[in-house]
Formats: structure tokens, C-alpha cells, sequence
């Protein structure tokens, strides 16, 4: 993305700005996905639906922006955001599945399992999953093998069994149950926040930048995680099928333990709000560099889809 892009500040350019990177990082997984042919055609095929149309693309977003920060070439990081949208839309294959939140809509067409079927769906999230590490791995990438091994570990920590993985076994074991909001904030920093902190810490692994800056980089991008989650939680109690592209009022239903489950729409809604403020906070050590970032985290609280 042009610099210039990444330094505007108004909304119409946050606008823009994720419209442009969203159209480059499909181009960029369309080339990096394999043509489905011989016997295995079904999962690659499976594997480019769920992947190349719809999606707000946030997390590459942050990952593009981040890294817009510390002058990264475009390329290195399209390719790193490419990886971490193909763990992203792997997690939302596997979370739609029956045996988590059997949901049969997913941005705005039939759930991966729908579509193909249920194990065509458990390979195309495996696979999907997989690929992200043989793209990071690749000397493309990054030239560097030491900056190549440390986004594989920081990824494959943020994804695994203490990030998104432990989030989504919390959020399992938790229907039903009441948990405390100490608990709650634990279950959404695990299964939304490390994928969005890692797309924010990305950009500085690739730039090579100091630990105190990946740090204001991550809290920011923990407490926009929240955020954002908190969002789709409110988005799943009053926001429309429609504008979502999958379905809603569903974690009512399923009895899951979020933000508003506990407190409310309206205290949801005004912690959301605290919390993107606190991201902007973060941000202080940044100029007008960051100033997308800032607009962001005015976005995900605002977001309808
Ligand atoms: C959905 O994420 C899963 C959550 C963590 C709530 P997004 O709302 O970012 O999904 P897409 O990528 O835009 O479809
Ligand atoms: C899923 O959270 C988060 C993932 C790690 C995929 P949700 O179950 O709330 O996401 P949606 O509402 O189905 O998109
Ligand atoms: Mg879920
Ligand atoms: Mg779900
Ligand atoms: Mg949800």
C-alpha cells in the first residue's frame, strides 16, 4: 500500500485503505493458494472458497498497517498476511462446523461443511492452517531466516492451545455455564485478541523493531481485540443476518458466556467504547503514522458487519 495511504485520517480513508489492501491480499492468496487438480482437487477448492471472497480482512489490515510503520516492503508484508488470513479463516471453517457453533452461513454464502461437507470442511481448515507455515517458512517472505522462524513461533503460540485454540475450548466448556468477567475477558483475549495482536506484532517482527514498540503494538492490539469482540457479540444480539453474513442470535440460544450475557447491551456497548479508547492510548509513542490504526479502533466498535 502506498505510505500516503497508510497516513490519512479520515474515515473515507480507513475506507479506502482496507479496501486496497483487501483487493492486494486477494490477489496475493489466489497466486499463493494451489490450483485444485488430481485426486485432491476438493480441499484446494474448499480450501479458495473459504478463503478468496468476503471477509473484512481486518487482521491482514493490521498486519499491512503495522508493518506500514516500519517501511516493510509491501510484498513481505502481504505474504505475512496472507498466512495469518489463512489461520484466521481456517479457525472460522473449524468454529462453524457441527460439533462447535454449527452455523450454516458464513460471510454471506453456505458455511464451508454446507457447501462440500463436513470432512471436506475439517480438511480444507487443516490444510488451510498448514499452508500459513509453509508460507511463512518460505525465504520469499522475508529474507532473513531468523525474522522467518520468530513469526512462525509468534503465530503458531497466538493460534495454538494457549491462544485461539484455548479460547475456543473455554468458549465450548463455558455454554451453559456462568463465568465470572474476569473469565469472559480471558475466553475473548484467548480466541480473538492473540490473532489480533499477532497481526499488529507481525509488522514489527518484519520491520525489526525494538521490544518496547511491539509491546505498545500489542497492548493496543489486545484491547482492539476486545473490542471487536465484544462487538460481534452485540452484533450477534441485535445486528442482522443481512448485513453480519451469518447467522445471529445464536449465543443466547447456545447459552454462551459473553460480554453481554453478563452485563447487558448497554454496559457492553460502553465497555467496547472504553476499550478502543484505551487501544488509542497505546498508541501514544506513534505520530500520525498510526493514525489509521486510531481510526480502526473507532471502527471495530461502530462495524455492522
Ligand atoms: C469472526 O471474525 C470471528 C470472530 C473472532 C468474532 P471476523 O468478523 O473478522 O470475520 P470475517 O473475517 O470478517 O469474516
Ligand atoms: C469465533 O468466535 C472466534 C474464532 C476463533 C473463530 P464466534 O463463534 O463468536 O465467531 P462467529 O460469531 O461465529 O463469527
Ligand atoms: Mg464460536
Ligand atoms: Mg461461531
Ligand atoms: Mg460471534
Amino acid at each position: 500500500m502506498p505510505i500516503e495511504l497508510l497516513q490519512k485520517k479520515d474515515s473515507a480513508s480507513l475506507e479506502k485503505a482496507l479496501q486496497e489492501v483487501s483487493a492486494a491480499l486477494e490477489g496475493k492468496m489466489d497466486q499463493l493458494l494451489p490450483e485444485p487438480e488430481n485426486g485432491e482437487a476438493r480441499v484446494i477448492e474448499a480450501m479458495r472458497y473459504s478463503t478468496l471472497s468476503g471477509g473484512k480482512r481486518l487482521r491482514p489490515f493490521l498486519m499491512v498497517a503495522s508493518a506500514g510503520l516500519f517501511g516493510v516492503c509491501r510484498e513481505a508484508s502481504l505474504q505475512t498476511a496472507a498466512a495469518l488470513e489463512f489461520i484466521h479463516t481456517y479457525s472460522l471453517v473449524h468454529d462453524d462446523l457441527p460439533a462447535m457453533d454449527n452455523d450454516a452461513l458464513r460471510r454471506g454464502k453456505p458455511s464451508c461443511h454446507i457447501q462440500y461437507d463436513e470432512a471436506t470442511a475439517i480438511l480444507a481448515g487443516d490444510g488451510l492452517l498448514t499452508f500459513a507455515f509453509q508460507v511463512l517458512a518460505d525465504p520469499s517472505t522475508h529474507p532473513d531466516p531468523a525474522v522467518r522462524c520468530e513469526l512462525i513461533r509468534c503465530l503458531a503460540q497466538a493460534a495454538g492451545c494457549r491462544g485461539m485454540v484455548g479460547g475456543q475450548m473455554i468458549d465450548l466448556l463455558a455454554e451453559n455455564k456462568e463465568l465470572s468477567i474476569d473469565e469472559v475477558i480471558r475466553l475473548q483475549r484467548l480466541k480473538t485478541g492473540e490473532l489480533f495482536a499477532i497481526g499488529c506484532e507481525a509488522g514489527a517482527i518484519l520491520g525489526k523493531a525494538p521490544r518496547q514498540i511491539r509491546q505498545a503494538l500489542s497492548g493496543y492490539a489486545h484491547d482492539l481485540g476486545l473490542a471487536f469482540q465484544i462487538t460481534d457479540d452485540l452484533l450477534d444480539a441485535e445486528g442482522s443476518r443481512e448485513k453480519a453474513g451469518k447467522e445471529v442470535r445464536k449465543d443466547a440460544k447456545r447459552g454462551k458466556s459473553t460480554f453481554v450475557s453478563i452485563m447487558g447491551i448497554e454496559r457492553a456497548r460502553s465497555q467496547a467504547q472504553i476499550l478502543a479508547k484505551q487501544a488509542i492510548n497505546h498508541l501514544s509513542v506513534f505520530d500520525e503514522r498510526a493514525s489509521l490504526l486510531r481510526e480502526m479502533a473507532e471502527y471495530v466498535t461502530t462495524r455492522k458487519s
